[in-house]
């Protein structure tokens, strides 16, 4: 079966409603007030498009394995993603008052408690993934060492600092390129890896979801950053325009827009390029390159 005939909309439907209830099962209230909990679940439910957790769900499928074995892994995915962007929402960071169709955290609570919500979402990720029974222990653990990793000082938060402290700089391409992959392409990397990691992908095959997840990671940024020019902030639930009011380095201001959008043509077909080698169990792999850069939010 050839990845035109699957039917990503559906794999999406289902997984996001098993991804949905598990999230919801791991945010039980303590009691009645319970703001810390309330702000958590506002920004996880809010409606994102759950791109990692499909990603790691996905790649666990590619390597043999059960999507259903990794959701616990693959919400911990989403529950990182969501500190991140309560984080990068913040007035100190991008100062935005729109995040997944509704007023950001800390405009819907306030400061202290979105700060808050997004340090506890990312330690309970980490409490789920050690909590997991799926897997060798020595691959969960591999895992949380790359998770750790991708989301910390030399990837994500590294991506938001050099984000911020360029804000006004014109960087070279590389430098873009950089920045892009350490505050995006890792965490979608890691989502792969750590997915086909407790699935028992063979080496190879994670070498293979490797330079997928790169390509990906890449090409999801840069159509961010071209969302970010000619998106519909109605449809993508949050503001346009801000990358160059905020001076940010994005391709568009690198490149151009339509070089922008051919360059993220050619990252997908590296992506799926990479996936050489894997048999119908990909599809979903194969489907997901081609959304992140048709998609409109
Ligand atoms: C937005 O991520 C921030 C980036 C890393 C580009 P998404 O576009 O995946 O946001 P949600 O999860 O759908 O809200
Ligand atoms: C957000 O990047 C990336 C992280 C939160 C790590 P951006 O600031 O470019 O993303 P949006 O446009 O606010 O979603
Ligand atoms: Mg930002
Ligand atoms: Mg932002």
């Amino acid at each position: 079966m050839g990845s035109e005939m699957f039917d990503l909309e559906a794999y999406l439907a289902h997984n996001n409603e098993r991804i949905a209830s598990a999230l919801l099962g791991f945010l039980q209230p303590a009691g009645k007030s319970d703001r810390l909990a309330d702000a958590m679940r506002y920004s996880l439910m809010a409606g994102g498009k759950r791109l990692r957790p499909n990603l790691c769900m996905a790649a666990a499928e590619a390597v043999g394995g059960e999507a259903r074995r990794v959701i616990p892994l693959a919400c911990a995915l989403e529950m990182i993603h969501t500190y991140s962007l309560i984080h990068d929402d913040l007035p100190a960071m991008d100062d935005d008052d729109l995040r997944r169709g509704q007023p950001t955290c800390h405009v819907a609570f306030d400061e202290a408690t979105a700060i808050l919500a997004g340090d506890a979402l990312l330690t309970l990720a980490f409490q789920v993934v050690a909590a997991m029974d799926e897997g060798r222990p020595e691959r969960r653990l591999e895992a949380i060492g790359l998770i750790a990793a991708a989301a910390g000082y030399r990837g994500m938060v590294l991506g938001q600092m050099l984000d911020i402290q360029s804000e006004g700089r014109h960087l070279q391409r590389d430098e873009v390129e950089f920045l892009h992959a350490r505050k995006t392409g890792d965490m979608i990397q890691a989502a792969l890896v750590s997915g086909a990691l407790i699935a028992g992908g063979a080496k190879d095959q994670i070498e293979k979801l490797t330079a997928y997840g790169r390509a990906v990671g890449l090409a999801f940024q840069v159509v961010d950053d071209i969302l970010n020019v000619e998106g519909d902030p109605s449809v993508m639930g949050k503001a346009a325009g801000t990358d160059r009011l905020r001076r940010k380095n994005s391709y568009p201001e690198l490149m151009g827009l339509e070089p922008s959008k051919k360059f993220a043509q050619t990252l997908t077909a590296e992506a799926v390029r990479a996936l050489a080698g894997f048999d119908a169990k990909a599809d979903p792999l194969r489907a997901l390159a081609g959304y992140v850069v048709a998609r409109n939010k």
